[in-house]
């Protein structure tokens, strides 16, 4: 068999990263060669980039149907979900309120809640259905007198499983505790719209939707009484003081004019990625045998897929696909690699998480592009099954 040449690799990673969109690019550019501090209010570069950044605030607004200023401007998720879990626990008066999370979150989730847990919080971390959303029943019976707080992944990074918010929030709005989505795999992928979802915190990433690396956004509902958040940490005025520090114009600028790419584009985005995305899974399901995809085929972010391959070494699974860029349900950080903790929560068998990939595929990517990349997985998976290691 002859593969059509792909250099550089293929980039059908986009849940890691997003290629930078050339019309956000386009729409950064001037503010990277004129000074602007949105903070200088005494001259007109200051004025400008004042209004640069409220109509990036906009624009992220009208893409999630919120009040521009119900949205504070951060790093990235990271830097957003840590507002969001400590910014509200680990205020003074929140002493003896609980946090309540699930298993399959990312890190940027996971590690503030644990640091939270090492500190007094109570949290708990509830488990997931093998399609590996959470389990509404378990969900609930989760919740206690002390919950005050939960945080739920909106769209699954690996499996990119949508988990049932609308649920989930109705259940925590009758009793009074404040629902948080981690939503950077969803927002721009799949519709959003806040004024309906009962969700009073929200993170999301410029770059995961084509945007640039290095900005994000929190939105938190304006409610009454307001939601009771803390900044991370002290030094200016800017984002209502709870988010200072001097604002990164270009870069907002970009995460507002990739919002306003996606909301343009993304009625048609959504159908024309999920249609590849089923074109990928049916051309490998065809090619070979003793694959399994892992997740939920109908409630799951259009460009995702994930997929394991019985009878393949998990280590020699990714080290193979060198002309494509994707990545494995594994975590290699340490010699042996460990199984995805969130396939593991989904009940995925380890030998499975161990031998899975994950596509992320984005609105750069094309019907031929996923020709290619299922002939080519089909024949390096035929090949690593007929040569298993030491076998030459
Ligand atoms: C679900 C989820 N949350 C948070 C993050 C972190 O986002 P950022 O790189 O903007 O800090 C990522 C990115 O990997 C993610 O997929």
């Amino acid at each position: 068999m002859s593969l059509p040449e792909h250099r550089p690799p293929l980039y059908l990673d986009s849940h890691a990263t997003t290629l930078l969109d050339p019309r956000v690019r386009e729409a950064m550019w001037p503010w990277l060669l004129v000074p602007c501090n949105a903070s200088s209010n005494s001259h007109r570069y200051g004025w400008r980039a004042a209004e640069g950044v409220e109509r990036a605030r906009q624009q992220v607004a009208r893409l999630l149907n919120c009040e521009p200023h119900e949205l504070l401007f951060t790093s990235g998720a990271t830097e957003a979900n840590n507002l969001a879990l400590k910014g509200i626990l680990q205020a003074p008066r929140a002493k003896g309120w609980g946090l309540v999370t699930s298993q399959v979150e990312h890190r940027a989730i996971l590690d503030p809640a644990r640091r939270l847990a090492r500190r007094g919080t109570e949290v708990a971390f509830v488990p997931v259905t093998p399609r590996g959303a959470i389990d509404l029943d378990r969900f609930r019976d989760s919740l206690t007198s002390h919950t005050r707080l939960v945080s739920l992944i909106l769209a699954n990074n690996e499996v990119g499983t949508i988990n049932p918010i609308a649920e989930a929030g109705a259940i925590c709005r009758e009793r009074g505790i404040w629902l948080h989505c981690d939503a950077s795999q969803a927002v721009g992928k799949i519709p959003l719209d806040l004024r309906q979802l009962p969700v009073d915190l929200l993170s999301l990433s410029a770059h995961k939707l084509h945007g640039p690396q290095g900005v994000g956004a929190l939105y938190v509902r304006r409610s009454e009484p307001r939601l009771p958040l803390e900044p991370l940490f002290d030094g200016g005025g800017q984002e209502q003081r709870l988010r200072p520090g001097t604002l990164p114009v270009p870069l907002i600028v970009g995460l507002g004019a990739a919002c306003a790419v996606c909301r343009e584009d993304q009625p048609e985005e959504t159908t024309r990625l999920a249609q590849l995305r089923d074109r990928l899974w049916q051309g490998l399901a065809q090619r070979l045998e003793g694959i399994h995809r892992n997740g939920d085929s109908q409630q799951s972010l259009p460009g995702n897929l994930n997929v394991s391959f019985e009878g393949v070494p998990g280590e020699r699974l990714l080290a193979a696909m060198t002309e494509i860029a994707v990545s494995s349900g594994s975590a290699c950080s340490s010699a042996t690699p460990e199984p995805s903790h969130v396939l593991r929560a989904m009940g995925v068998p380890e030998r499975l998480a161990l031998a899975s990939l994950r596509f992320g595929l984005s609105r750069f990517n094309t019907g031929e592009e996923i020709d290619f990349a299922t002939a080519y997985v089909s024949e390096t998976v035929r090949q690593l099954r007929a040569h298993p290691a030491g076998t030459g």
